[in-house]
């Protein structure tokens, strides 16, 4: 089946100021084959039929921006992203909801962390119109790729990378801003049982003044011996620590933590606070407001691994987790580390962790009211 569109339109959206959203023809797969690649998606394999690809060239600005078949980039081996990764990108989900639409969670957040990264890399920010604009027509065009299975989603992957053909080191005069999509299953296979951790003592993620706070590939590239490094432990994932005294909890690779102090409602959450050096995460800003609302206070400071080794000794922290967007909410069970390995609480996930989980989640598939205007729902061109 193939869209019925005229070969190339513009359709209602702007991406900039007098640049249209142009819609182009594009071969969708068979329902048959769409069905089956929905019914067990995995994370990050597989991509819907569309994707939406703006240039910004130095001097004229966003110059296009087109929704068209998704396709490989050609790219010349020169591209300047390819040799020092100017290059960033985000992570959001659209949910189906059950009144048959769909809504994506928090994108003026994405778009907003996006601008911001992209002035770290000294590269033009995406308008956030253009990037609401990009991430509404994509998942639009592929409504029907949007998952309904428990706890599936649809996984959006914008970015944004310099591809003048260039050698010299500095800034490129020519990008392109990317979305694609991708209906995802668990990030972890395991579901929601408690993921065990490698603090990293040999290798940092980010210093001060460095690249941390933002989503720049390559804090991503520079993660994964240290990856390597838990996997062989017997690990599923590191937990970085900061860079100058190795002494503070910082984040986890791909998502940020808390620590539940005390139990039930009573319990107090402590997330390691925004030094600059850790990503400033859409879901844990999300669930500082939702465990505000639970009645826990929550409190931003430093958390050393000590406090949390000690904690989990005498009992004090019952609970640890993990939140991010691919991710969601996922237990931290074992820590593995040179000074001593401990587990926190008996390895099954808490009930703190588990209540924020389901919150969170019910919010995102529209089960409960959207209070807080998080939700975006998308509409048709
Ligand atoms: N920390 C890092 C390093 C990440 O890559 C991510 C994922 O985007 C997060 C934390 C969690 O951020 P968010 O909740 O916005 O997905
Ligand atoms: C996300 O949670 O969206 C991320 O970007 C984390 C990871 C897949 C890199």
């Amino acid at each position: 089946m193939t869209d019925t569109l005229s070969p190339s339109h513009t359709s209602s959206r702007t991406f900039a100021e007098g640049v249209p959203l142009v819609v182009e023809q594009a071969t969708r797969r068979p329902v048959a084959e769409r069905e089956q690649l929905l019914a067990d998606p995995g994370f990050g394999k597989v991509f819907t039929d569309h994707m939406v690809v703006a240039r910004y060239v130095a001097g004229r600005g966003w110059t296009e921006a087109t929704l068209t078949g998704y396709a490989p980039l050609q790219l010349d081996p020169s591209t300047a992203a390819l040799h020092y990764a100017q290059s960033i990108f985000e992570g959001l989900k659209a949910y189906a909801q059950p009144d048959g639409s769909v809504a994506v969670f928090r994108p003026e957040q994405n778009a907003a962390r996006m601008a911001r990264g992209a002035v770290r890399m000294a590269m033009p920010p995406v308008p956030a119109e253009g990037f609401l604009a990009a991430v509404d027509a994509l998942v639009d065009a592929d409504r029907d790729w949007v998952p309904t299975g428990p706890d599936q989603t649809l996984y959006l992957r914008p970015y944004q990378l310099a591809v003048e053909p260039f050698l010299g080191v500095r800034p490129a005069s020519e990008y392109l801003f990317v979305v694609i999509a991708s209906p995802a299953g668990a990030y972890f296979p395991r579901g929601v049982q408690p993921v065990s951790v490698y603090l990293s003592e040999d290798y940092i993620r980010a210093a001060p003044g460095g690249t941390g706070d933002v989503k720049c590939a390559g804090n991503y590239a520079a993660s994964l011996l240290a990856q390597e490094q838990a996997i062989a432990a017997g690990c599923d994932q590191v937990v970085w620590l900061d860079a100058t005294e190795k002494k503070y909890v910082e984040e986890m690779g791909g998502m940020n933590l808390f620590f539940v102090l005390g139990a039930g409602a009573d319990a107090e959450l402590v997330t390691p606070e925004l030094t600059g050096t850790l990503l400033p995460g859409i879901t844990r800003e999300s669930l500082i407001t939702v465990a505000q609302e639970l009645g826990h206070r929550v409190t931003e400071r430093r958390f050393s691994v000590e406090e949390w080794r000690a904690g989990v000794a005498d009992g004090s922290i019952t609970e640890t987790f993990a939140c991010g967007t691919a991710a969601v909410i996922t237990p931290v069970g074992h820590v593995k580390a040179r000074t001593g390995d401990f587990t926190v609480g008996d390895g099954t996930p808490g009930a703190v962790t588990m209540a924020l989980r389901e919150r969170l989640l019910d919010i995102q598939h529209g089960r409960v009211a959207d209070e807080h205007g998080w939700q975006h729902t998308v509409t048709a061109a």
